[in-house]
Parts: C-alpha cells; sequence; structure tokens
C-alpha cells in the first residue's frame, strides 16, 4: 500500500514550507537574449522558463497573413529535461492544448489591429517544471511582449489556485497539483479587473471555488507588481548605461 503524501501539516505548512496563500519565491528578468525583439526570463520556485518574442514582421508562409490585425502566433514548449521522466522533444497534446488557451489569454491584451498582414511569434521554453507552467509562462511572455515594444492595454499575469490536503492553497507546485484535489490556473489583466483564461480541474464546492479565484487573483496582483518592477529595472540599467557612455 502506497503511504499518503501530507500536502499541508497540522502547522497549516506546505511540503515547501510555504503558508497557505503564499507564492513561491519569484526571480523576473527583462531581455536577456539578443537574438529575439524582445524576451524574459522566470524563476519561480523551481519552474525555470524563458519566453522570446519575434515581430511584428512578415507572415511565413504569407497566405497566412491577416488584412485587418496581425497573426499572434504561440508555442509552448517543455525541453526533454524539463520534467523527472525525459520528455519527447515532439509537441504533445498537451503542448498544442496549452499553446492554444496562451495565445487566447494574450489576443484580448495585444493592439493586434494596429500590425494588420504580420505575424507576432511568441515563444515560451519550459527548461525546468514544477507545477503551475501556463501560469509562469504566461506571466513571463507578457514581458517578452513588452520588451519587443509590442502595444498592449497592459500586462496579462497568471497563477494558479487550488485545493490540496483539504486546504485552499495559491500557486500549487508540482505535488500539489498532482496529489491535490483540485487546480484552477487564471490568467488577469489588472487594470481592467478582467480575466483571459480561467481553467480547471478536480472538484470543489461554489464556495472553494469563489475562495480559490479570488486567492488567485490575489496572487495575479502580487505578480503583477514584480512584473512592473522587472520592466522598470531593465530600462533604469540602459538608463545608466548610457549616462555613463555620455559622460565619458
Ligand atoms: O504546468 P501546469 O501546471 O500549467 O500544467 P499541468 O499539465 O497541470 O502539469 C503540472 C506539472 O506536471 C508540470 O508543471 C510538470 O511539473 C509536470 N509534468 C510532467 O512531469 N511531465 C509532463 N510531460 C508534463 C507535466
Amino acid at each position: 500500500m502506497t503511504e499518503k503524501i501530507v500536502l499541508v501539516n497540522e502547522d497549516g505548512i506546505r511540503t515547501d514550507g510555504r503558508k497557505l496563500s503564499e507564492l513561491r519565491p519569484i526571480k523576473l528578468e527583462v531581455g536577456i537574449l539578443s537574438n529575439a525583439d524582445g524576451s524574459a526570463y522566470i524563476e519561480q520556485g523551481k519552474n525555470k522558463i524563458l519566453a522570446a518574442v519575434y515581430g511584428p514582421r512578415e507572415v511565413h508562409p504569407r497566405h497566412m497573413a491577416l488584412p485587418d490585425r496581425a497573426l499572434l502566433r504561440c508555442r509552448y514548449h517543455m525541453a526533454p529535461f524539463s520534467v523527472e521522466e525525459r520528455k519527447s522533444p515532439a509537441p504533445s497534446r498537451r503542448e498544442v492544448e496549452l499553446s492554444k488557451v496562451i495565445r487566447e489569454a494574450f489576443e484580448p491584451a495585444i493592439f493586434l489591429e494596429k500590425f494588420p498582414r504580420t505575424s507576432i511569434d511568441l515563444f515560451i521554453e519550459v527548461l525546468q517544471a514544477d507545477g503551475g507552467t501556463r501560469c509562469a509562462g504566461v506571466t513571463v511572455a507578457s514581458l517578452a511582449l513588452a520588451d519587443a515594444g509590442i502595444p498592449m492595454k497592459d500586462l496579462i499575469v497568471a497563477c494558479a489556485a487550488g485545493k490540496a490536503g483539504g486546504h485552499l492553497v495559491l500557486d500549487l507546485n508540482d505535488i500539489e497539483d498532482k496529489e491535490g484535489e483540485a487546480d484552477i490556473p487564471v490568467a488577469y489583466m489588472p487594470s481592467f479587473n478582467a480575466v483571459s483564461l480561467l481553467q480547471m480541474d478536480g472538484l470543489l464546492t461554489i464556495e472553494e471555488f469563489q475562495q480559490a479565484i479570488n486567492l488567485a487573483l490575489e496572487g495575479c496582483k502580487q505578480i503583477y507588481a514584480l512584473q512592473k518592477e522587472a520592466l522598470k529595472a531593465k530600462y533604469q540599467a540602459i538608463k545608466e548605461s548610457t549616462e555613463v557612455t555620455e559622460e565619458e
């Protein structure tokens, strides 16, 4: 008989030492790849994810071009070494689904109509996965889009909440995702108080569902502040380096 994993102990502490409504430590960096038009990197707990953006640029193949707006394409991909058991590098059904829902999460935010007949290509590369990669992927992709200078109504930020070990928890890690009772990833546009991605697996009462959504949105608001700081840090660094050059 397999032993049941204790996801939350009597003190309300989770397997990775967090409190129930605590995010994993997050590190964000903007503009780290020189060959892409925009790029960013996120570490959220053990997740390590890169995002890169090309565009707006000419569409290939040309027949895919849209006369009235830019074509947004998204590829979410997990490196073969990103998970415990080697993953085939070929796109899985899961990756095809995630690429679609992430693209749809961004469509309402980007001024696509400003760039007819062009494409904006968004790549999300998961280097190390530990649960919640679609959310961390959205958060980092938003920064890569901003870094590429793509005009957006707002940054999109994403975070999951759910239930593990009988408790509502924020920002589920891999074991909570797999062994827990429910997981609700949410992508959010804070300035519009609007949600552009909402998925759920597992079982919750309606009351728990409402509480979990609110918890996820609280998480999103905290991460949104970090996104803005990361963007400012990049431009501060550029400002300082140009000031030094001017002085020389
Ligand atoms: O990553 P996210 O929670 O958005 O998606 P998921 O389909 O709920 O996957 C949860 C976690 O399962 C991932 O973050 C990975 O840590 C793990 N996973 C895995 O171990 N092997 C895969 N082929 C896919 C996912």
